[in-house]
C-alpha cells in the first residue's frame, strides 16, 4: 500500500520559547524536523511533504533532502492544506493512506504508524492514535475555584500520526477551517473517527520540559 505523510512544521514554537521555529531546534545533533522525517521514513512511508516558514525553505531542503518542502500557513490547518495542495489532488497518483504528523512528535515509534496505517487500510476513513489521561481532571472557573471533577475514564489524549483515506482528508479540509487536529475537522462533518493505541513516546515537544525529556531520551539512545 502507498502512504504519504504530511508534516506541518511551520509553527513558531511560542510555548517552547527557543527563539527559533520549534522544528529547527537541536535534539542531540539533529533538528526536531530531521528526527521526525527520519522516523516517518523508517516507518516505511513512501513520500513526505513538509510545510515550513517561507524563510526556511532553502534550509529545510538541505536538512531533509528526501522530503518535498512547501511554505506553511499562519495556523496549523493552513499548513496541512499547503501540504495537501502540493500532493493529494495535485495530479500525482492517489496514495492509499495519507498521514498527518506533527513535526513536534519527533520520537514517535514505528509501531504507532503501523497501527494507524493498518486501521485505514482495513476500511476506516479517519484514524487517530490516543492514550489514556493519567492526571485527575477538574473543571475550574475564572476565579480559580473548582467547579467539578471530570470523569477521566472515557477521555483520551490524542496524538499524531492521524491517518485518512485521501478523499476523507480532502473533504475534512474543504471548509478551510482551523482545528488543533485534522480529525477534529472530520468530526465536524459527521465522519466517524476510529481510535487506536498511541504511545507515550509520541508526546509532542511543546514546552522546555518536553525538550529536556526528548534530549535525554535521544542521548540515552532510547529514541
Ligand atoms: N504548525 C504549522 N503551522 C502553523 C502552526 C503550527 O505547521 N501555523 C505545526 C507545528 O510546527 C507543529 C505542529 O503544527 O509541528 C503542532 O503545533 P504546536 O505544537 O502548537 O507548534 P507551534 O504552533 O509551533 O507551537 P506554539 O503553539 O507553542 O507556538
Ligand atoms: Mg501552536
Amino acid at each position: 500500500a502507498s502512504t504519504v505523510a504530511l508534516i506541518p512544521a511551520a509553527g513558531s514554537g511560542t510555548r517552547l520559547g527557543a527563539g527559533i521555529p520549534k522544528a529547527f531546534v537541536d535534539l542531540a545533533g539533529r533538528t526536531i524536523l530531521q528526527r521526525c522525517v527520519d522516523g516517518v521514513l523508517a516507518a516505511g512511508v513512501g513520500h513526505v511533504v513538509v510545510a515550513v516558514p517561507a524563510d526556511l525553505i532553502a534550509a529545510t531542503r538541505a536538512d531533509v533532502p528526501d522530503a518535498q518542502v512547501v511554505v506553511g500557513g499562519s495556523v496549523r490547518s493552513d499548513s496541512v492544506r499547503a501540504c495537501l495542495a502540493a500532493t493529494v489532488g495535485a495530479g500525482t497518483s492517489e496514495p492509499d493512506v495519507v498521514l498527518v504528523h506533527d513535526a513536534a512528535r519527533a520520537l514517535t515509534p514505528p509501531a504507532v504508524f503501523a497501527r494507524v496505517v493498518d486501521a485505514v487500510l482495513s476500511g476506516h476513513d479517519a484514524v487517530i492514535p490516543a492514550v489514556p489521561v493519567t492526571d485527575t481532571l477538574k473543571r475550574v472557573d475564572v476565579d480559580g475555584t473548582v467547579v467539578a471533577t471530570v470523569d477521566r475514564s472515557p477521555l483520551r489524549a490524542v496524538q499524531t500520526p492521524q491517518g485518512f483515506r485521501p478523499e476523507a482528508l480532502a473533504r475534512a479540509h474543504a471548509s478551510g477551517a482551523d482545528a488543533t487536529d485534522d480529525a477534529g475537522l472530520a468530526e465536524a462533518l459527521g465522519m466517524g473517527v476510529h481510535v487506536v493505541d498511541g504511545d507515550l513516546m509520541a508526546f509532542k515537544i511543546t514546552t522546555e520540559w518536553d525538550l529536556r525529556l526528548a534530549r535525554m531520551l535521544c542521548e540515552q539512545g532510547a529514541a
